[in-house]
C-alpha cells in the first residue's frame, strides 16, 4: 500500500473517543445499564453469535463489541487511537465482560495478531477514514476463518455525496463526487459528529468508496457475497432536513435515496 499519513485523524480520534465516552450522543450509562449500541438490523443479519469468535475492526470505545459479548460471541477489538483502546478496556473489566482489544492501526493488524475468526464484523462511519480499500480487503480475508463470514453496516457512498455542514441546508444537493480519489479530503474541524468541541481544532482527512469499490474489494480478496442491501434511513441526523420514524431512525423525506447499505461475505 502507499504511504499514507494517518496520524492527524488518529490524534482527532483519541481526542474525540475522550470527550464521545461521556457525550448524549453515546450514552454510555444506559449502555451499562443493559442497553446493546447494536443495530436492530445488525443483530438480526448477523444472527446467532453465541461461543462464535468474533474481531471487531475499527471498535472505537468498544460499545459495540461489547454489545456482541453479551449476546455470546468471543470477542476481540481493534482501534488505532490508544485512548479509545483504553476505556474499552475499562469499561469491559467494569462490566465483567471477557474481550480483548488490541490497539492497532487496521492496516498493521497482521503485524499485532494472528488468529483467524469465525465472523468479521464493522460498521458505522469507517471506511471514510481508509485511503486503501484493496488492503482493507486483505486483511478482512487473511482474519477471516474458511467457512466464516464479514459482515458490515456502513453509511452508504450516496450519503457521502450530500453531506452538507450547512445547519441550514434544507434538501439534498450533490456536493463531492461519487468516485474515490487517492488524495483525501483535508478538513479542519473543531467538533465532532456527536455534537462534542474539541480542545483545538484538528486536521481530518477522510475518503469515499463506490458501492461497485467496496464490492470488487471484496470478491478479489477471495470472500463471496451473499448479500447486498441498502435501506432509506440512517440510525443519526446527518442532515437538518432528515425527519425522524417513530422507531427512533432518520429518513430524507421521500425515501429516494439510500442511506446505509449491510453486506455480508463468506470465505470458501
Ligand atoms: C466512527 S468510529 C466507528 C464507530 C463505531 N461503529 C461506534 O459507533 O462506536 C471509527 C473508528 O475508526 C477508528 N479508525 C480510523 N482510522 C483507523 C485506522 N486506520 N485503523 C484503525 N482504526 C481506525 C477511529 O479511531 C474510530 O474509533
Amino acid at each position: 500500500m502507499k504511504n499514507f499519513d494517518l496520524e492527524s485523524n488518529r490524534e482527532m480520534w483519541n481526542e474525540w473517543a475522550e470527550l464521545h465516552v461521556n457525550s448524549e450522543f453515546y450514552n454510555v450509562e444506559s449502555f451499562k445499564k443493559g442497553r446493546s449500541s447494536l443495530y436492530p438490523i445488525a443483530v438480526e443479519e448477523v444472527g446467532d453469535v453465541g461461543g462464535k469468535s468474533l474481531l471487531h475492526l475499527m471498535c472505537h470505545f468498544g460499545k459495540d463489541t461489547l454489545s456482541w459479548a453479551r449476546r455470546g460471541a468471543k470477542v476481540t477489538g481493534i482501534d488505532f487511537s490508544d485512548k479509545a483502546i483504553n476505556i474499552a478496556r475499562s469499561l469491559a473489566k467494569g462490566l465483567e465482560l471477557d474481550a480483548e482489544f488490541i490497539c492497532s492501526n487496521l492496516y498493521d493488524l497482521p503485524m499485532n495478531l494472528d488468529r483467524q475468526f469465525d465472523i468479521v464484523f464493522t460498521s458505522a462511519g469507517v471506511l471514510c477514514w481508509l485511503p486503501d480499500l484493496e488492503e482493507w480487503g486483505r486483511v478482512i480475508a487473511q482474519f477471516l476463518k474458511s467457512g466464516g463470514f464479514f459482515y458490515i453496516l456502513e453509511g452508504h457512498p450516496f450519503l457521502n455525496m450530500l453531506l452538507d455542514e450547512d445547519p441550514d441546508a434544507s434538501k439534498p444537493e450533490i456536493l463531492r463526487s461519487y468516485f474515490y480519489t487517492p488524495e483525501p479530503e483535508v478538513y479542519q474541524s473543531a467538533a465532532s459528529y456527536a455534537g462534542v468541541k474539541t480542545s483545538k481544532t484538528h486536521t481530518g482527512k477522510e475518503w469515499t468508496h463506490s458501492l461497485g469499490d467496496i464490492v470488487n474489494t471484496l470478491i478479489s480478496a477471495g470472500l463471496r457475497i451473499e448479500f447486498l442491501r441498502e435501506y432509506p434511513y440512517i440510525f443519526f441526523k446527518a442532515m437538518p432536513y432528515m425527519e425522524q420514524d417513530s422507531d427512533g431512525s432518520w429518513r430524507i423525506p421521500g425515501d429516494k435515496i439510500p442511506l446505509i447499505f449491510t453486506l455480508k461475505a463468506t470465505k470458501p
